[in-house]
């Protein structure tokens, strides 16, 4: 059988928010999408994920839709939406959705309708109760009930209170949500990302969470999540998703699990169904939140292939608009992220690119007077918010930097000139150009999109090595995650004679062999490569 396109893909997901004003209204809108579309062929990207279009009040930037078939004015129409298919399309690239299935805004007809009585025809449409019933916190702050007038019962939500959380304990809302699906595979989207999909099961009575002893600034961390979320029911429902899927062929559901961190690579795997049978695809972030150590990130990588298994498909990814920018994380030191993007370029599985990552940008600096994510305003200045991670793209060095001629929505990375586009395509060493690249080898050779990666000792805990291969390929990588030069030897290697040509180096000089075969190189400071490994007959005596 041929091998799926999403089982070793590029994806990039875009935040229409911040990618392309059209309109000059200071959002990035849908026709601004298309309009970089060729932008998007230069970094061979397989498909684009767009965060949510949807109608939405914007409680939460879009992840509060008040309709899943209709496109929010601020983001375009249908028309928009059918030519991005069509043009996108059309240069080979898919288009995921987001869909936000756990809850819907407050505001969608669903909930105006289950509000209104305790028996009308969608009156089981969410969790409601007399009184509340247990000690759930909400992720952004508050009890997890909150109680409506006009039904005089608590209603439950796992985000805001604007975002209640739909019962899909309740077979016509999971009918009515495969609707939605079906409406937009029919209209030939490629596929979804899930939002929180392990969350979509309560239990059933409603137990209360046990609590975790020490301090947190957010109650919500301060239980542990058994009761609402991962409830077993959880992938009976995936698995009718993944029917709906099937029936069309060629799509993919990529799931976000929601996890306490630093991460649960076993959980996120679950999510794939035993057989192969749930999810095609599911994010797992422990790396987000794994210092940057050789050792570090061999444990977790090791953690989350094995998870997967060798039969199912793992997701890689450094950023997204949840998550500080990985240029900062590693405290903007640019030989750091060009490692990381190393490392994530060189796996198999799917890997996710977060508009802007390409670039190296940093988080925005953003004041406390310029708070848009409600997140951040609830819980400033203990956890600044997502607004620093979405800021906008920088395109160009002209006005409002080809994003927008009025202010945008969120300020600019500070020194935008530098980052943009226009700056970096002409510059031979830039982050862009090494993404181009790197995507580019990736591409061109299979063995690096699905062979399979075993970990190699070697002699120094400050290089990660690991080996790729594929019907007889062998490709060894090497990834030196220290400041200062390591000496490394291949023991293995060395001592089966292999020998090897050099396919990248993230900088000059290159190490040197010495001794025989592979025994022994030097690698500079946070300089990574990758080998084409031939094996050589044994020299004669
Ligand atoms: C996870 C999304 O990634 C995040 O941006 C959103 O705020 C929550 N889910 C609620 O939908």
């Amino acid at each position: 059988m041929d091998n799926a396109w999403w089982e070793d893909c590029v994806v990039y997901q875009i935040y229409p928010r911040s990618f392309q004003d059209s309109n000059n209204d200071g959002i990035g809108d849908i026709p601004g999408i298309i309009q970089r579309l060729d932008y998007l062929k230069t970094l061979q990207v397989d498909a684009i994920w767009l965060s949510p279009i949807f109608l939405s009040p914007m409680a939460d930037f879009g992840y509060d839709v008040s309709s899943y078939r209709d496109i929010d004015p601020l983001f375009g129409t249908h028309a928009d939406v059918e030519l991005l298919l069509k043009e996108a399309h059309q240069r080979n690239i898919k288009v995921l959705f987001d869909m936000v299935l756990n809850h819907t805004s407050k505001m969608h007809p669903w909930f105006q309708e289950s509000r209104l009585s305790k028996d009308n025809e969608k009156a089981d449409y969410y969790l409601w109760s007399d009184s509340i019933p247990n000690n759930w916190y909400a992720a952004f702050g508050g009890k997890a009930w909150t109680y409506d007038s006009l039904r005089k019962q608590y209603y439950m939500h796992s985000f805001l209170s604007e975002q209640p959380d739909l019962n899909w304990r309740n077979p016509e809302v999971v009918e009515a949500v495969l609707g939605e699906l079906r409406f937009w595979l029919d209209a030939g989207v490629d596929g979804f990302r899930l939002d929180v999909i392990n969350c979509i099961v309560k239990d059933e009575s409603l137990r209360n969470n046990p609590r975790i002893l020490g301090s947190r600034p957010r109650p919500y961390d301060m239980q542990r999540h058994i009761f609402d979320r991962n409830r077993v029911e959880t992938h009976q429902k995936l698995k009718m998703l993944r029917k709906l899927m099937d029936e069309y062929g060629q799509r993919v559901l990529v799931g976000e699990i929601m996890v306490e961190l630093p991460g649960e690579p076993e959980l996120a795997a679950s999510y794939l169904g035993r057989f192969n049978d749930e999810l095609h695809l599911s994010f797992d972030f422990t790396l987000a939140s794994t210092p940057f150590k050789a050792t570090r990130w061999k444990t977790v990588a090791k953690r989350w292939y094995e998870a997967v298994g060798r039969h199912r498909v793992p997701t890689w990814v450094l950023n997204n608009h949840d998550l500080s920018r990985l240029m900062s994380r590693v405290g903007e030191n640019e030989a750091k992220a060009k490692l990381a993007a190393l490392f994530l370029i060189t796996q198999r599985g799917a890997l996710f690119l977060y508009y802007g990552e390409e670039l190296g940008l940093p988080n925005s600096k953003v004041s406390r007077l310029a708070l848009q994510d409600p997140l951040g305003k609830r819980y400033w200045p203990f956890h600044p918010g997502r607004d620093p991670e979405r800021g906008p793209m920088v395109w160009n060095t002209g006005e409002g930097n080809g994003f927008s001629p009025i202010e945008p929505w969120l300020p600019f990375v500070k020194a935008a000139n530098r980052y943009s586009v226009e700056n970096q395509e002409m510059e031979e060493h830039s982050m862009l150009c090494y993404y181009r690249t790197l995507l580019h080898i990736r591409k061109e050779d299979e063995t690096l999109r699905r062979g399979l990666t075993s970990f190699v000792e070697t002699s120094n805990t400050n290089v990660l090595s690991y080996c790729r291969e594929l019907q007889g390929q062998q490709r060894l990588i090497l990834l030196n995650f220290s400041k200062r030069r390591q000496a490394v030897t291949l023991p293995s290697f060395a001592q089966k004679g292999i020998q090897c040509e050099r396919i990248f180096s993230t900088h000059e000089p290159l190490p040197e062999f010495t001794g025989n075969g592979m025994e022994s190189m030097l690698l500079e400071p946070y300089q990574g490569l990758i080998y084409r490994l031939i094996e050589t007959l044994e020299p004669e005596q």
